[in-house]
């Protein structure tokens, strides 16, 4: 009997000091707000009707947000004045895209219930969304985020987003620092079935790593061996030499077999050295990588299972929960502190306070 009391408090206590394995919660708004989902996808698909290039917007700009400091809607803050933001560091301006959409979503939420929904979870949602949209499975968010109040673009917490230079051992390793496995970043690289890439990215100006047009170190012609000849040529073509100089906008698809629709060409490409990036072409360099590109060809549906896992499991990087942070009522703005939160926040001890101050 004390045994079994014993046992129990020992539980309760672990249970307080260590954090859940997983703190969120699917249908999570379901009280509080029971259309939220359907308010995001609603929004989503009607401004990816308008444009498809959302789609893959959002999927990005939801991975941004989970790995600078957790999934915490911190890649959706303004600069100000006193502050540069993470949306403003070179990873992610001027590639990032469509906020206005969040905006959308968040003006029509605060409209149904005003201060319930977060802008983190808001990202997640619409992330979801635009992976069904495009021809994905569909899966269920598990949700309660809470929104941070810090974001920066001059401290070092962007250099956690993995260049496009990286090797397979550092695309590993910037994986695993998320708690995320080599599996977990083959499969999400897939997400590159879709959407654009500036010339920068592949044929750098200024950025030799980036070059694999042009300048590719030990390379006679200058093109990375590992890219196909005739791919190069148009790539070329797309971007002239100083194109990041001269032409800073253009872009060019990344799944270049289908360009819009989420399926496993992605890995056809990459297979046959049509892979954009070092990364994607360093996929082939690492026999467990290169195993898992070829099951993804051999089997879409694999992937795309194993996609909505591992979107999951990228969405539950670092995320704050219960009364921590906050939930902003414009994406892009921190909350005031009014009268009212400001004696919340004074209070010792109070898990918003050190949140604040510890991050
Ligand atoms: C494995 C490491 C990764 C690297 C090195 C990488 C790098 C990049 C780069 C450089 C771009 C193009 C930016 C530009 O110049 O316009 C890009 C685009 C994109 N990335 Fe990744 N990425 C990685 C993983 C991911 C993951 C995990 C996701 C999501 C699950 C993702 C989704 C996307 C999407 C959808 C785009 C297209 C964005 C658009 O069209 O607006 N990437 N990525
Ligand atoms: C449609 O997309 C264009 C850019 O492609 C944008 O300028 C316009 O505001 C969008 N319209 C709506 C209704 O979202
Ligand atoms: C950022 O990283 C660089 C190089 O690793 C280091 O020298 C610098 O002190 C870091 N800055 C901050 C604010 O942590
Ligand atoms: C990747 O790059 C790092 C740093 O340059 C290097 O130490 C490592 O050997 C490279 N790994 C592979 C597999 O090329
Ligand atoms: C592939 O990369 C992983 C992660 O860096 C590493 O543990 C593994 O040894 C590599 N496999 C091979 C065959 O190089
Ligand atoms: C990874 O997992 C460890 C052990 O559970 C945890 O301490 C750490 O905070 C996690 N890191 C991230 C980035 O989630
Ligand atoms: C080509 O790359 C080398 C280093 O590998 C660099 O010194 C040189 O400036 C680059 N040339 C151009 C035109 O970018
Ligand atoms: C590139 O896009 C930015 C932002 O829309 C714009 O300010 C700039 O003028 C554009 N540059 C060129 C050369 O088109």
């Amino acid at each position: 009997m004390s045994d079994k009391r014993c046992f129990l408090g020992l539980a309760t206590l672990l249970t307080a000091l260590l954090p859940a394995a997983s703190r969120l919660d699917v249908g999570f708004y379901k009280k509080t707000c029971p259309s939220a989902e359907t308010i995001v996808q609603q929004t989503v698909a009607a401004a990816f009707g308008n444009n498809s290039g959302v789609a893959p917007a959002m999927i990005r700009m939801h991975f941004h947000d989970c790995f600078v400091r957790g999934c915490d809607g911190s890649v959706l803050i303004d600069t100000t004045a006193s502050n540069k933001a993470e949306k403003d560091a070179v990873p992610n301006n001027p590639s990032l895209r469509f906020f206005n959409v969040v905006d959308s979503a968040k003006a029509a939420l605060e409209a149904q219930c005003p201060g319930v929904v977060s802008c983190a979870d808001i990202l997640a949602f619409a992330a979801r969304d635009s992976v069904a949209l495009t021809g994905g499975n569909s899966y269920q968010v598990p949700a309660g985020r809470r929104d941070g109040r810090v974001s920066s673009g001059t401290d070092n917490s962007t250099r956690d987003l993995p260049p496009p230079f990286l090797n397979a051992t550092q695309l590993a390793d910037s994986f695993a620092a998320k708690n995320l496995t080599v599996e977990d970043m083959v499969v999400l690289s897939g997400a590159h079935t879709l959407g654009v890439s500036h010339c920068s990215s592949f044929a750098g100006v200024g950025n030799n790593l980036a070059d694999r047009l042009y300048n590719f170190s030990g390379s006679p012609d200058g093109v990375d061996p590992a890219l196909s000849e005739a791919y190069a040529f148009l790539l070329k073509s797309i971007c002239p030499a100083n194109s990041g100089q001269f032409f800073p906008n253009t872009t060019a698809f990344m799944d270049v077999i289908t360009p819009t629709a989420f399926d496993n060409r992605y890995y056809v490409g990459v297979a046959n050295n049509l892979g954009l990036f070092k990364s994607d072409a360093a996929l082939l360099t690492n026999a467990t990588m290169k195993a898992l590109v070829d099951d993804f060809v051999r089997s879409e549906g694999r992937w795309k299972a194993k996609f909505a896992r591992s979107m999951v499991k990228m969405g539950e990087i670092q995320v704050l929960t219960g009364t921590q942070g906050e939930i902003r009522r414009n994406c892009r703005i921190i909350n005031p502190l009014s009268a009212a939160t400001a004696k919340h926040h004074d209070e010792p001890g109070s898990s918003e306070f050190t949140g604040v101050a510890a991050t």
